[in-house]
This record gives C-alpha cells, structure tokens and sequence, in this order.
C-alpha cells in the first residue's frame, strides 16, 4: 500500500518547525476509579510522538476514549489519567488542552494532549466543518491509530482529507506492513486460526479467508458449528445450528481450492461449564447428549502445531477453548506453543489472543502483535479500512 509516511518526512527534514497533529488511539481500559489497567496502546504510541519531538515539531496528540456524548464532558471521559501516563513514559509533562477546535498553542519542540476528541460535536459524523478546523490546526497530519483506522470520523478521515500534509505514523506503517506480510503477499502455506465462540460474529472473516489461506483452523464455539456440518454430534456444546450451511459453504470452498478447514478428532469435554469441572478426553465421534466441548483435544491440538509448524504465514486470531479455565486451556497452550516456536511469519490480533499471548508469555515469539480489536477483525474480513484509504488518495496526489 502506497502512503505517505511519517519517517520518511522527518529523514527528508520536512518535520522541523512544523506543527504536528497526531491522531493516537489512547483509548485504554480503565477500572472504576479511573485507572489505567492496560497501557498497551499508550505505549505503542510513544515512539511516533518521540519521532516528532526529536524532529523539533510542535506536536499535538489527540484520541478518542470510549464513546462519550459529543458536546457533553463529563470527567470520566477525560484523557487526564492518559496524559499522565504518557508523561511518564516521554519523561516530561504532556498537558492537557480542552476546547482545542479553534487553536492550540504549542511551540516547537513542545507536547500537547488535546482532549478527548470524540467531545466535539461532529466527529463522528465526520463533520467537514470540524474536520477543516482540526485540519487548520497543522502543517502535517499523522495517523497513527491503528485501533481505529475502520472508522471515518473528522479526526481519522475528515483531517487527513483536508490537512496540508496526510501520512502514516510509525505504529500504522507498522500494522500495514505486518498486514500486507501475512495477507496480501504471504510466504505459504497461510494458516489462519479463526476461533470465538460465535460463527455469526466471525462469518464474513471465514468467507474472506477461505478465499486465501491454505489453512483454516477453527476454534471454540465456531468449530462446533463445524463438527456439526461435518456430521459429527456436540452434545449441549454452544453451537450455531442455523449457519451449518454457511459452515459447510466455507468447507467446500476450501475444498475446492485443496485447502482445508480441519476438524477435530477429539476435544476435552465437561458436564457443566466451570473452572473446576471434570474434564474428560473424548474421540470427536463419541461425544455424550449431556457434554459440553470445551476444548480440542491432544491429537487436535498436535495435528494443529503440525500444521503451523510447518507453515509460512500465520494469521490468529481467537482462543481454541475456554483458556481461562486450566482444565481447558491445553489447546490453546499448545497452539500458543506452535505459534512462537514456528519458523513462518505470524501475526495476532484481537481481545482474547493478545491475553493468551501474555498468560504463556510468548510476547515476543510473535512476528507482530496487532494494536487493533475491530480493525484488525475488519482487516480480516478483506474491507479496506477508511484510514488507508484516504492515506493512499492523498500519497498519490
Ligand atoms: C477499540 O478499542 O477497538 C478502538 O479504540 C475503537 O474504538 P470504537 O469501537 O469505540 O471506535
């Protein structure tokens, strides 16, 4: 994909001086009183914005934080606790600037928060009044938010239309890069694990990648609805009856291209759904009226680190079973294992994977962990997302 990037306007010197609008996605999770639990996204956010301030711009930083009523602040909505912790990580204060539309004052060199930019009336609709306002607030607009790069709003889409300068931050070109690595020119055979306890919820990634990848594997409640396409019983298993035909769909045309979506032989089954339940190893054909799947089992989840042993590009996305409960996290472990120690090229994305990630700590056996939960899905699903889009319209005049 052809845009415009931050890093090669800052090695041409055309950084220098200039005011900086960074649009990040800071959008954290906090607890009730307000803290920050998980600081990822501030993190993956810091090296655009030490870009720039080594670059000698005056910068701006804004994002959104959760979905807050436009026009109507309310101190829950603030980025304070976020500007404080990025402060911590640049080493300097990072103040907080509210009703910024109409003018910031920040000097080159400096660093600036505009506040939650899901306030101003018209960002969601993308409003072209706001997006020119914001847009006259800078020589160079950056959008390094990668976690909101599906949506078309003043901030991410309107601003880039209309700004002097559009381009991609460091964390962004990072994601396209990653992306394009592993979908649009991978290194084969491409393995995609598609798991989730819904096939509704994740139907149009599967139809996507059936067009693609070599391999499809899928988990948790989707691959019920497998096994139950591929005439095998589930018991009391969540399942989705009513999609066996797209399931099926998705088989034959996997089929079709010699691909395949393999399905389990044996899965760990339990009575009731509970960490301390007994967990009980079956054959796939011999699963009980009253049993609940709750993982695959060993020989799956061998067949299955076989496969992304031997892949070259791998796609995850979604636990194989329920992780969180060790009696059914075995599948998960052993394709967390296969995924690290897998000479192929692997990215990961979305909720429930980056937290397998980090209860088997392999973090870093990773080829790239994606900051994005719904972009990342819609990435998937084969959509360009709007981000790249208008970065790629305006990179080519
Ligand atoms: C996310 O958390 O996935 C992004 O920050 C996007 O948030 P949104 O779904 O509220 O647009």
């Amino acid at each position: 994909m052809n845009v415009l990037r931050f890093s090669d306007l800052v090695a041409a010197g055309r950084v220098a001086g200039q005011r900086v609008f960074i649009r990040a996605d800071l959008n954290v999770p906090q607890d009730d009183a307000g803290r920050i639990t998980e600081d990822t996204r501030i993190r993956a956010s810091v090296p655009c914005i030490e870009m720039a301030l080594k670059a000698d711009a005056a910068v701006m930083v804004t994002s959104h934080l959760g979905r807050p009523t436009e026009g109507e602040f309310k101190p829950e909505d603030s980025l304070a606790p976020v500007a404080a912790r990025l402060g911590e990580l640049l080493g300097r204060e990072v103040p907080l600037h509210s009703a910024w539309v109409d003018g910031v004052d920040v000097a080159p060199g400096q660093v600036v928060m505009l506040e939650n930019c899901r306030l101003n009336k018209g960002e969601k609709k993308n409003n072209e009044e706001l997006a020119r306002k914001m847009a006259a607030l800078c020589d160079i607009f950056v959008h390094d938010a990668f976690g909101t790069a599906h949506r078309a709003e003043a901030s991410t889409y309107g601003i880039a239309q209309f700004a002097p300068v559009a381009c991609a931050g460091p964390l962004l070109a990072a994601e396209i890069d990653a992306i394009t690595k592993a979908l649009a020119s991978p290194r084969r055979p491409l393995v995609a694990i598609v798991a989730g306890s819904k096939v509704s919820t994740k139907l149009t990634i599967l139809q996507s990648l059936a067009k693609n990848v070599d391999g499809l594997v899928v988990g948790g409640g989707i691959a019920n609805t497998f096994m139950l396409a591929a005439g095998l019983k589930i018991g009391k298993s969540l399942a989705e009856p009513d999609l066996l035909g797209e399931a099926r769909a998705v088989i034959d045309a996997m089929a079709a291209r010699g691909a395949e979506v393999p399905i389990p032989v044996d899965v760990v089954c339990a009575k009731t759904f509970a960490a301390d339940a007994p967990a009980t190893v079956k054959a796939a054909t011999e699963v009980a009226d009253d049993d609940l799947i709750l993982d695959i089992g060993p020989r799956t989840a061998q067949m299955l680190a076989d496969k992304l042993m031997a892949a070259g590009t791998i796609v995850w996305n979604g636990p194989v079973g329920v992780f969180e409960f060790d009696a059914f996290a075995h599948g998960t472990e052993t394709v967390a294992r296969a995924v690290a120690a897998s000479s192929a090229f692997s990215i990961a994305g979305g909720g429930d994977t980056l937290a397998a990630i980090a209860k088997y700590g392999i973090e870093h056996q990773v080829g790239y962990i994606s900051t994005g939960g719904g972009a990342f899905l819609e990435v998937l699903e084969g959509k360009t997302l709007p981000a790249f889009e208008i970065l790629a319209r305006r990179a080519a005049g």
